[in-house]
Order: structure tokens, then sequence, then C-alpha cells
């Protein structure tokens, strides 16, 4: 089966998040099963220089579809046999910056006119690609809402092929003025409650849930979550209304994150032979410029740094817990004043806090194999890829019991000799709840026969993507058996 899939991001080219890493995994997933895939991504500055072989493949988009010069260019995934096809279109993705935000982290400004033409080269590529480009796609699978008007827009141009949108996050809406409703040539009758409107604005996400033939989310719990008005960000009744198309799949993890062979770290390591972690424990430690002492409790961090991310939970409590014997690393990018509030920790207390501030693919890797135990007190989250690399690298997670985070995390229970759990979890973000399971892990982590088995039940979870993508697989063949 073809499939044409889009994303605004894929690793190792551009990264923000786990969509980044979903959108390498799952289409190699995918291949593997047999399949062909095409993934469309936005042609951004320096995303050409890390490929060897692009070519241009496409250079006549009809006038008036996107902002010219417009080209579609080819190239290979770099170390994978994934075709990509990347839309060229200098005047909207060339610049210096993020996918999404300027150097100061500010959204651009033109971001519907970004991404509304990709969705409508996205689209147009569903429907003209088999006689273009002799290769037609059996479906279009869309990510996130910067791909989800694309659903909309087949519908509208009456394209046959059917439609998957997977939401990675429901926060995130992509809602814009009303007048861009009309500055992307969208039709009119279609700026209503029951399609493209949202509020009086424009929702690319909106358009997506309301018109693609099948709707997943990342996790079955976070798909259950977001039918519901604590959860729904405003978009659970029309959820509510499509749930007999609505499902969760639970992500897979990428083969790149494998003890055994992680190019980025300098020692290796299984569940059975564990030295290699405690001399990444070493490693961390010196490189972070903390004492090393190999039975302190070393707690990590990775994440964006956003009120999704519980950090606050963290920096409220951390004035209480760090009387305890432990130390802390976090790498992170974000919030302003949060990244004021974590160098103002790693200032005052040096020998116990330590804080990376950006974007740092090697030092995610290092922090995360070799910590014991990994923070993950979202308030919300759709899945959650983070304490799945946890896990297999044997550091247990410490996390909020919601989304992909409960689906995949089994709580720590210790009765007499029985240890059972692949982490630990709180019911409810609050500090109190916070704090009260962190004790908890530091308890065990003292008890080296109970953690020791706790790592070696996380270590055996497998979380390949094998069947997650035997689940998208049958979630495809059923829609186009549809009649
Ligand atoms: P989300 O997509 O909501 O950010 P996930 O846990 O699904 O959360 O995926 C986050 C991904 O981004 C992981 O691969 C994580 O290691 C990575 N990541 C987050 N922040 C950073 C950072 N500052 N530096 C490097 N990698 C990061
Ligand atoms: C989003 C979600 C995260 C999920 C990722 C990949 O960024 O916040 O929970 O793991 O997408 O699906």
């Amino acid at each position: 089966m073809n499939i044409l899939f889009l994303t605004s991001e894929i690793h190792p080219l551009i990264k923000t998040g786990g969509l980044a890493d979903v959108s390498r995994s799952l289409p190699l997933a995918l291949h593997a099963l047999g399949h062909g895939v095409r993934i469309l991504l936005p042609g951004y500055v320096g995303v050409q220089a890390q490929l060897t072989d692009i070519h241009c493949i496409l250079e006549d988009f009809p006038y008036g579809l996107l902002p010219a010069p417009a080209r579609l260019l080819e190239a290979t995934l770099p170390d994978t046999a994934l075709t990509l096809w990347i839309l060229d279109c200098p005047k909207l993705f060339e610049r210096e910056g993020g996918p999404y935000q300027d150097e100061k982290g500010k959204d651009w400004p033109d971001n519907p006119a970004r991404f509304g033409a990709f969705c409508a080269a996205g689209a147009w590529l569903a429907q003209q690609a088999g006689a273009r480009l002799n290769w037609a796609p059996a479906l279009v699978h869309c990510n996130d809402w910067q791909t989800a008007l694309t659903p909309a827009l087949m519908k509208f141009w009456a394209c046959p092929v059917p439609s998957v949108l997977t939401i990675h996050n429901l926060a995130f809406q992509g809602n814009f003025p009303a007048h861009w409703c009309s500055s992307l040539h969208l039709p009119s009758s279609e700026f209503h409650m029951e399609s493209l409107e949202f509020h009086g604005q424009l929702s690319f996400l909106k358009a997506g849930i309301v018109h693609a033939n099948q709707i997943t989310t990342v996790s079955p719990r976070y798909a259950r979550e977001i039918q519901t008005p604590q959860m729904g960000c405003g978009m659970d009744g029309l959820l509510r209304r499509r749930a007999s198309d609505l499902s969760g799949i639970l992500n897979g993890i990428d083969e790149l994150w494998n003890p055994e062979t992680d190019i980025f770290l300098p020692f290796h390591y299984t569940a059975r032979k564990l030295q290699g972690k405690a001399r990444l424990k070493k490693h961390l430690q010196k490189k972070m410029g903390l004492p090393v002492l190999p039975d302190v409790l070393l707690i990590g961090m990775v994440c964006r740094l956003t009120w999704q991310k519980g950090i606050d939970l963290v920096l409220d409590t951390l004035e209480d817990w760090l009387t305890e014997e432990v130390q802390v690393v976090v790498l992170g990018s974000g919030d302003p004043e949060t990244e004021r509030q974590l160098a103002h920790w790693s200032s005052r207390a040096p020998e116990r806090v330590r804080v990376v501030l950006g974007f740092n693919e090697v030092r995610s890797h290092e922090i995360i194999a070799g910590s014991d135990l990994f923070l993950m007190p979202s308030r919300f989250e759709p899945c959650g890829l983070a304490q799945m690399y946890a896990m297999t690298y044997g550091t247990l997670p410490l996390a909020h019991a919601t989304g992909g985070l409960a689906d995949t995390i089994l709580p720590c229970r210790v009765q007499g000799h029985s240890v059972e759990g692949t982490g630990f979890l709180f019911e409810n973000p609050v500090p109190r709840e916070f704090h009260e399971t962190l004790g908890q892990a530091v308890a065990c982590f003292h008890q080296k026969d109970v953690w020791k088995q706790l790592m070696h039940h996380a270590m055996a979870r497998d979380f390949r993507w094998n069947k997650a993508a035997l689940e998208y697989q049958t979630l495809y063949q059923t829609l186009l058996s549809a009649p």
C-alpha cells in the first residue's frame, strides 16, 4: 500500500519534540511491513544541506497553489531507505529560526500561510502524484495541526483518497483569525461550526478532525481523555461525535534508542550486564560537574520547558527534597521564567543541581541512560516517548498517571519479596503527591535489590514499533475496504 505521510518535523533533520521521532520510526516500521511510503516535509533552512542525494522531481505546481518559486525535491532520509519529499518554497520556509517560531520564540506571523500552503501541496499531491510522479498514494496520513487542513482540502476537491489524522497533541490547534479563511482561498461556505470554524477562528486541527476519514491519537488513554470536557481543549464534543472513527494507538520507540547500540554513548549495556550503565552514570556526573558518587540517586529530566510538562511541580518542591542525598540534571528549553528559575537553582546548589538549557540530542541520550530516575510529571501527556526510552535504558520513570504515561508505566508495588512495576506514578499533578512519590522512589533506591528488580522489569518491556505498525496497517486496510 502506498502511504503519503505528512509531517512538519522528522529526526534527524528537524526536531522540536516527539513528533520528529515518530515521523521517522513509524514510516520505517511501515516500510518494513512492505508498504511504500513518501514523507512530505517543509523545506526548512538547513534541511537540504543534510541530504546527499537530493534532486528535483517537480517544479510546475499549479499557479496560485504556492508562492513562486516552489519545487518538490526528493531525497533519502539519512541512514534509512525512506524516501522524503521536500517542499522547497523559500518564501515560506527558508528563514533562520525554528520550524514554527523565530529565534526569539515568537510564532511566525505567517504560520497559517506557511502550513496552509503545505497542506494544499499535500492535498494536491494526494490527487496528482499518480499522474505526475508515477506514485499514487492509497491514503494520506496527516500529523497534528500543521498538516490537518489537508483532509478538508481533499474533501473540498473531491479527492477519492482516504485520510487519517493523528493527533499528537490536542493543545496545539492552529487557530487563526477568520480572515485567513479567504486569504487561503478556502470556501467561505465551509466557515461554520460543523467545518472550519472554531469560536470565530479558522482552526486547522478542527478542520482535520471534522474531515479526516479516521482520527487516531498516540495512546488509548489519551483517546479517552480528549473526549472529556476537562481534557478536550474545547473540542471534546466534536471528538465524542466522531468517537466511532477515533482510536488510540500507542507509539513505539525507534531502534536508535537501544542501550546496547546507542551511537551517542561511550559505553553500552544490557539488563544482564549493567556495568556500562554505572560507567555512564559516572560519565554524566563528571560531564555535568557533579561529584562522582555512585550511591547517590541521580535524577534526570529532559523536556520542553512548558506548563504541559509539569516542571513547576519539580521547582515548587525542590527546596524540600534537596535535603535528601540526590543529584538532579535537567536538559530543556522553553519558557524563559522556568529557564531562569532552573539556572538560579543550578547556581544556588551546584553540587546537587545541574541544568543545560537548549536542545542537545547527545546530552539527552547521556541523561536518559546515565540517570537512575527520570522525571515526567506532565499535566497531560498524549503518549510521551522519553519515559519509554528511560525504561528501555533501565532508568525508572516517575510520572503523573495520565495519557501515555499511565498506559506505559506499571507502578511500583513491593510486598514482602514480591516486587512489581517499572516506575513510579502519582494520581494528581499537585506538589504534595509529586513529593510523596519521589520519597517512595528514594526509599526504593536505597533497597538495592528492589531497585534492581524494578530495573529488570523496565528493561524487559518491549516498546518497539512492530505492534503499533500492525495496528496502523489494520486501520488503513479497514479504511480502504470501507464502502
Ligand atoms: P513531546 O513530544 O511532548 O516533547 P515526548 O516525550 O514525546 O514529548 O518526546 C520528546 C522528545 O524530545 C524526546 O526524544 C526527548 O528526548 C526530546 N527532547 C526534549 N527536549 C529536549 C532537549 N532539550 N534536548 C534534546 N532532546 C530533547
Ligand atoms: C507530542 C506529545 C507527546 C507524544 C509526541 C509523539 O509532542 O506531547 O506526548 O509522545 O507528540 O507522538
